[in-house]
Order: C-alpha cells, then structure tokens, then sequence
C-alpha cells in the first residue's frame, strides 16, 4: 500500500505516474477526498476523464478497484447485497421436519447465504479500496437516497444481520454526465468536481502519452482541430476519448499531415452523429480547403 500523498503537487505526480494527467481542480479535490474520507462527484461531458480518474486513482494509490456501473433499474439487490435464495431453500429442505422456525431463520440469514453486491464489498473488505460509482445520473432518486448511508456513515444495514460497518475508509467517486439534476442531499455529502474538456496543452499532453509514436505536430494539428470542433453546435463534440483515437487511427494509416483529405476520410472517427457530420464537413471541411487549417497554415506563419 503506497503511503498517503503530502500534497497537492504528489498527488499529481503520482497519478501522472500511472498515466493521468490531472489539472490543478482534480488532482486538489483528489488530494482532499483521501485526507478528509470524502466522495468525491465527478461531473462532466462525456469521455473527460471521470472514469478513468477513479481508475488511476486506484493505481496510484494502490487500492483495489471496486465497480458498480449504474442503469436505469439498478436496485439494492445487485447494488448491496441479495440473499441467495436457492441455497436458502436447499438448506430448508434439509433441515428435519421439527426443526422450529426461529431455529431456521438462524441458519439461513447468515453470511453464508449472504451474496455481496459492490457496495457490501467495499465496506466488507480489510483493505481499504477505491469504490466508483460509475453513471450515477443513470439511476433514479430511490437509488440516490439508498447510497446516502453508505456515502455519509460507510456502512450498510442489513435488517436480519444488523449494521455491518467500513473497517477502513474506501476512497469512493461517483460520476455522472449530468442527464439528471442529483439531489441535494447526495451533493452535500460529496466534494465536487467538475471536469471539462482540457485546454490544448494539456490535451496535446494527454493525446502525446496515448499515442507517443505520432509526430508533436501532427498531435499538434489534430487537436487544434478537434478544438476547432468543439466550438461549433454539436450534438455530442468529440470528447478526449476521440482525439485519442484519431491519433491512434493516424498512426495506424501512416499519416503524414492532417490535410483535407485525410480530414474527410477519418472525420467519422471523431464525429459521431449524421447532423454533426454536416455541419464539421461545412465549417471545418472547408476551412481546410481554403488554406486556413492543416499544413498549409503551419508554412504560411
Ligand atoms: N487526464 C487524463 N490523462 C490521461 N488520459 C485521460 C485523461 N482524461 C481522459 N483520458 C483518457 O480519455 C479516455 C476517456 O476517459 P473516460 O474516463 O472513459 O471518460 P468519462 O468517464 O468522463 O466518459 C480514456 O481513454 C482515458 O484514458
Ligand atoms: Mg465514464
């Protein structure tokens, strides 16, 4: 277990060192939720960074990496805990017939027939581990109400067992891409972090670390590029997660310069929706043409 960071600057080296580039908000509000025990909510567009903040948070800190992926319908029996009922049922069928019912009540709400969901796991285990709660914006309020025992008291109460209690603090985030307001009450039992789309150096960082083979100014021009993107009325702009793969695709196809050839040919790879496709080939296809993106600028200036 990798001791506690001492300050804002380790946190960010040591996650820099698992291969996360934090801004200055994420790697405080990270620094923070491990001295003061906090969740932390991640908000945020689409392919930021929320998840893979927790991921590397659990590789820097060496903790292991426990999961509850939200939908919509996720109740407490996948979340927290079920009982297994047909074990349950198996062990009733055995016991004799004049076996009394407060007798067999005692066998079968033991932990044996106890199955942990993530939630259970986390505050069951020795080790003190990170938790995500991945989409919590996917599930409804009842499901948001049901965490806040965990979130503020880490522990869970199970009625025939009792309250089982956080041996250790497990470092938890919750993210969510905001498709709903959450709750008051979830928020003020979390610190809050917002992360957005980086700025180009930082992006230029990011997409350079994935992608280490592509040239500085290839790497350059394509985010210039996707930047360039996001300032139009997208449906869904591209997100870090499709700068990574441009690069990626670049590199696979031998690409020398983003020109408005190779821009046509693998713009799908960064812009998602038929409408969106439009308007980037119009406001952005052109700009190419007309000298003002792409290499010909790089020798103009
Ligand atoms: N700061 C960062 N440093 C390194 N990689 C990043 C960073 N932010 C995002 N990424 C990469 O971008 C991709 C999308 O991130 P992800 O966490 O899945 O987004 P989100 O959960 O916000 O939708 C992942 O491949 C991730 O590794
Ligand atoms: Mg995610």
């Amino acid at each position: 277990m990798a001791e506690d960071p001492q300050g804002v600057e380790q946190v960010k080296k040591r996650l820099a060192e698992v291969g996360y580039l934090a801004d200055e908000p994420a790697a405080l509000v990270s620094f923070l939720a491990n001295r003061l025990g906090k969740p932390v909510l991640v908000e945020g567009p689409a392919g930021v960074g929320k998840t893979e903040l927790a991921k590397a948070l659990s590789r820097a800190t060496e903790r292991r990496l426990i999961r509850l992926q939200c939908y919509e319908g996720l109740d407490e029996a996948k979340a927290l805990y079920e009982w297994n009922y047909r074990k349950q049922l198996l062990r009733i069928q055995t016991e004799a017939s004049d076996t009394g019912w407060e007798q067999v009540k005692e066998d079968i709400f033991g932990e044996e027939f106890l199955l942990s969901r993530p939630l259970l796991q986390a505050i069951e285990t020795d080790e003190p581990v990170v938790l995500l709660i991945d989409e919590i914006d996917k599930t409804d309020q009842e499901f948001e109400a049901m965490l806040l025992e965990v979130l503020s008291d880490f522990q869970i109460s199970i009625p025939e067992m009792g309250v089982v209690e956080a041996k250790s603090r497990p470092l938890v985030l919750l993210t969510s891409n905001n498709s709903r307001e959450l709750t008051e009450a979830l928020k003020r039992r979390c610190l809050y972090l917002w992360l957005d789309y980086p700025d180009v150096e930082r992006e230029l960082e990011i997409v350079r670390l994935h992608a280490p083979e592509l040239s500085e100014t290839l790497a350059r021009r394509l985010v210039e590029v996707i930047h360039e993107i996001r300032r139009l009325d997208l449906k869904k702009p591209p997100s870090i997660a499709e700068s990574i793969d441009w690069a990626r695709a670049l590199l696979l196809l031998g690409a020398e310069e983003l020109d408005q050839s190779v821009f046509e040919h693998t713009m799908s790879i960064i812009v998602k929706h038929r409408t969106d496709l439009d308007v980037v080939a119009e406001r952005v296809g052109v700009k190419f043409s007309d000298g003002l993106l792409g290499a010909e600028r790089q020798q103009a200036g």
